[in-house]
């Protein structure tokens, strides 16, 4: 295309093609208005081909330095909102050639040799995407440090531990945040695997085949700072699996926050009174005035749904494609985008309300969250949360498991019929069920020895914990 048909797409794409797009078409086609958001990756692969280009003699170097010095400009201009995004140019590669151009006159012609838009487009995700991977590394990194920093003030801290929802076994609120510096932890992980396998330069690939001039396309990924070069050119154009990997990837970080989420807005209701989270994460009722509503953990578990939604698309677009490139990849875009949106403004809003500290410049009063420790106590007190202890003292005193299991369910509803816990029971009525019960029994019916004797790798008991902070600072140093 010469740059006056490129500026003037919408007449027709070249000799070939006897009538223009119809606006609606051109409409329907076009991705400049999202995609253009992949400019500086854009430039980016453009100046790293061009440079290799050059080294290869395929350009001379004076063309070289006129694309730098065009593409340098057009940075400049898009930096500065002055760049005129044109929809008839329908993408951000057309857009930027078609202005380099103008720019360089052939030099930006010649920018396009051995390149098609099918190996540009893959290399620009993959670099756009590589970056927002290690944004959210870090964010996941920060969100870790958070929760640690809050375990480590709530070690002695005892809640009821659920199976069911129902009162199983005491367990310290420092392990169970702790839960959730495991989950994400995974998630970093999997973060930096799946960069591994977008950190791979499909360009080169040119449409679908390669191309026949002499491209290094080793040293143009030496230059992006990429891991490998695709080994095929039909694979290398047209699989989106990588961004698929990454939403899914997303998705489990989301799932994660979501159960965390529930959690919150459970211990935030009047029934639970767990922990308060700072007002500035709250909205009011505009017709209830006592209410404070959980807005954001509930959005984030909200958005949850949105992002395994984008997985669900992204694969779907997949499906049935035939090799190589099909414009149905241009669908990869807004679902990956909203992805990492979602994901960042959720990671971020998450680091502030676990771990925000009071600052008088932004008006935050409150740290993150607030831990109603005795409402945690009191109700780990209901619901026969240290009846295992009981089976497990009959255990040592010599009864096999069932036996004892058995004999405890007597207990509790012996202590359920009198409205008390089983430590309220009389050392007396506690014989009834198993002469082998002796005062000793009060330690295992406290919630605190109950917690302790939890003392194997990965349990509840407060040396456990302490353990695994120190495991968790010394990974996280790293
Ligand atoms: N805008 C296109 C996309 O996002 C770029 C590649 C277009 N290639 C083509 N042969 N039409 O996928």
């Amino acid at each position: 295309m010469t740059s006056n048909q490129l500026d003037k797409k919408s007449e027709a794409w070249s000799a070939l093609f006897s009538e223009p797009m119809s606006e609606l078409v051109q409409r329907y086609t076009a991705s400049v208005f999202f995609d253009k958001r992949l400019w500086r990756a854009d430039i980016q692969g453009s100046l790293a081909h061009a440079e290799m280009l050059a080294a290869q003699g395929i350009i001379s170097p004076d063309d070289l330095a006129a694309i730098q010095r065009g593409l340098s400009q057009i940075s400049s201009e898009i930096e500065s909102n002055q760049f005129d995004w044109k929809l008839a140019l329908e993408d951000v590669h057309l857009n930027i050639e078609a202005r380099l151009t103008q720019l360089a006159g052939d030099a930006g012609k010649r920018l396009h040799t051995g390149r098609s838009r099918n190996d540009q487009v893959a290399t620009d995700i993959r670099l756009w995407l590589r970056g927002e991977i290690d944004l959210i590394a870090d964010l996941l990194r920060e969100l870790q440090s958070a929760l640690i920093e809050v375990a480590e003030k709530h070690i002695d801290v005892i809640l009821p531990g659920f199976t069911h929802l129902q009162v199983a076994q005491p367990v310290s609120f420092a392990h169970h945040l702790l839960a959730y510096v495991e989950m994400f932890a995974r998630d970093e992980q999997r973060m930096g695997d799946v960069r591994h396998r977008v950190n791979q330069l499909p360009l080169g690939s040119a449409a679908l085949a390669g191309t026949t001039y002499p491209l290094d396309r080793e040293r143009v990924a030496r230059t992006l700072g990429m891991e490998g070069v695709c080994q095929n050119s039909l694979d290398a154009v047209s699989d989106r699996d990588f961004a698929i990997e990454f939403t899914a990837a997303a998705s489990l970080v989301m799932v994660h926050i979501s159960r965390l989420s529930e959690e919150l807005i459970l211990w935030m209701s009047q029934n639970f009174a767990f922990i308060r989270i700072a007002d500035r994460f709250t909205t009011g009722s505009s017709i209830m005035p006592q209410k404070k509503n959980p807005d954001v953990p509930e959005l984030a578990r909200g958005k949850t749904g949105r992002v395994v939604g984008h997985l669900v698309g992204l694969i779907t677009l997949m499906k049935g494609q035939p090799l190589a490139y099909n414009k149905d990849n241009q669908e990869d875009k807004e679902p990956l985008f909203d992805t990492v949106d979602t994901l960042r403004d959720t990671l971020r809003i998450f680091v502030e309300m676990i771990g925000g500290q009071p600052d008088a410049q932004t008006g935050a009063k409150e740290g993150g969250i607030t831990v109603n420790a005795p409402a945690m106590e009191a109700a780990a007190q209901k619901g026969y949360a240290t009846a295992t202890d009981l089976a497990d003292y009959l255990v040592k005193k010599g009864l096999p498991f069932r036996d004892a299991h058995e004999t405890v369910a007597h207990a509790v509803k012996a202590a359920s019929s009198h409205g008390c816990d089983l430590s309220e029971l009389p050392l007396k009525v506690l014989q009834e069920f198993h002469p082998a019960i002796d005062k000793d029994v009060f330690d295992v019916l406290s919630l605190r020895g109950s917690l302790e004797a939890r003392n194997t790798l990965g349990g509840t008991a407060p040396a456990q914990v302490k353990a695994q902070i120190a495991r968790h600072h010394e990974r996280l140093r790293a």
